[in-house]
């Protein structure tokens, strides 16, 4: 370990969207880190970016791993490719944060936190939308009851995406090569708070519908959406695509004795019942039949400023005090959104109610199916390589 308690960071997949920003936070942020390796198979890329930052190049995973002046990896390489990536850093003895999310299927992303926790290596995940303070107070608030018992969350999201866009990345919109469409790639944020504010856990069962509805230069889905119940009795129902537009990221968590609503990561409503619902519900005697506690709107909850490298820095005090505790969020909570997300496909495939987690072998099956039977995708001609918008 670094002597003036810095984590040196090597990144794997460095030169991509994620990658450049990563580079970006551990040269230019300011926490107990440095980036002292860089890895991309891209050569011309990795060249061009060790020689900008001054720091160690390569096209080779295992020189990556292998280097004495690297304590963590991060691996931003596309999600089929995080496990490969994951399980060399900790069969290196380094610790891992990985990108968003953890794999592609269900027995990747259980293969890839065995390993961590085989080897006893510090494991995170880059879901950098829990450092919101925003999400942070909405679950204190859930925590202390100020809401009630929580009896459901609603999550919806939609992240607009042209033919063009499945053009410009070579694993994008291709059931080998991606995993699957918006659910796999630009929901997994929106899925992640879902779990954590309603649960912290994956569902207990769900049932799961998806689609693509006009996106023909993809094979994937573009449209998707799921009901279900998380172990703690807490239902959900969750709608998402890269197909509307115009319909914002939403989360409203709805208690007992008041409702939450936040938008694009910010509180937009707040109430508060005059009285708890179900007491009023068991209680009230008429003469009404429509009547219903008062709801009282309250003054949105105060945050303090969002802090997008604050993954970063925690999941660097825990390397350095080797304490997993002191992580935003750990690979393994990244299984609560894997779990959801392979459990919706399967069951959409299967086009029934399924229990989770689901079987790995199945899964795996169903991939297979899907690839073997992917319709051929007339794709505009990929004019470079280019960078991605983020999402
Ligand atoms: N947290 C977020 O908000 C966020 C945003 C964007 C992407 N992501 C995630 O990051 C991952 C990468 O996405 P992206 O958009 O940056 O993709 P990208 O294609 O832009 O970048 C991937 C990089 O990995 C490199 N690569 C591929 N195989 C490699 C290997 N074997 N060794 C070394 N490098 C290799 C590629 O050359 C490329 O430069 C995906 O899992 C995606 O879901 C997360």
């Amino acid at each position: 370990m670094a002597s003036n308690k810095k984590v040196r960071f090597g990144i794997i997949g460095s030169a991509g969207l994620i990658g450049n920003y990563h580079t970006d936070t551990l040269t230019k942020g300011e926490g107990p880190y440095e980036l002292t390796a860089v890895c991309d198979i891209s050569e011309s890329r990795v060249r061009n970016q060790a020689e900008k930052l001054g720091v160690f190049g390569t096209t080779q995973v295992s020189e990556l791993v292998a280097r004495d002046d690297v304590d963590a990896v991060i691996v931003a390489t596309a999600h089929p490719l995080h496990a490969a990536g994951v399980v060399a850093a900790v069969e290196g003895g380094k610790d891992v944060l990985t990108e968003k999310p953890l794999a592609a299927t269900p027995a990747d992303a259980r293969k890839l936190v065995k390993a961590i926790n085989r080897k006893r290596r510090i494991g995170g995940i880059h879901y950098q939308a829990r450092a919101n303070p925003s999400i942070r107070k909405a679950r204190q608030m859930i925590d202390s009851g100020e809401l009630g018992r929580i009896l459901s969350i609603r999550v919806t999201g939609s992240f607009y995406k042209s033919n063009y866009y499945y053009s410009l990345g070579g694993w994008r919109g291709t059931w080998a090569d991606e995993g699957g469409g918006v659910l796999i790639n630009q929901a997994p944020h929106e899925i992640d708070l879902m779990c954590y504010l309603a649960a912290s856990s994956a569902p207990a069962e769900l049932v799961g519908r998806w689609t693509n509805l006009y996106h023909d230069t993809s094979q994937v889905e573009d449209f998707a959406s799921a009901a279900g119940v998380f172990p703690n009795g807490v239902e959900f129902t969750l709608n998402v695509s890269v197909a509307m537009h115009a319909d914002t990221k939403r989360i409203e968590i709805f208690g007992t004795a008041g409702a939450l609503t936040l938008q694009d990561g910010k509180f937009t409503r707040y109430v508060r019942y005059e009285k708890d619902l179900v007491d009023f519900a068991r209680t009230y005697a008429g003469p009404d039949p429509y009547a219903a506690p008062e709801v009282h709107d309250q003054p949105l909850p105060e945050v303090g400023e969002d802090d997008p490298s604050l993954i970063h820095k925690m999941f660097a005090e825990a390397v350095l005090t080797r304490k997993k505790a002191k992580m935003l969020v750990s690979a393994a909570d990244g299984l609560w959104s894997m779990e959801t997300i392979n459990a919706i496909y399967l069951s959409g495939y299967l086009g029934k109610k399924v229990k989770l987690p689901v079987s790995a072998a199945r899964y795996d099956k169903m991939l297979a199916d899907l690839i073997a039977n992917a319709r051929s995708v007339s794709r505009p001609q990929r004019k470079s390589e280019e960078g991605m918008a983020a999402r």
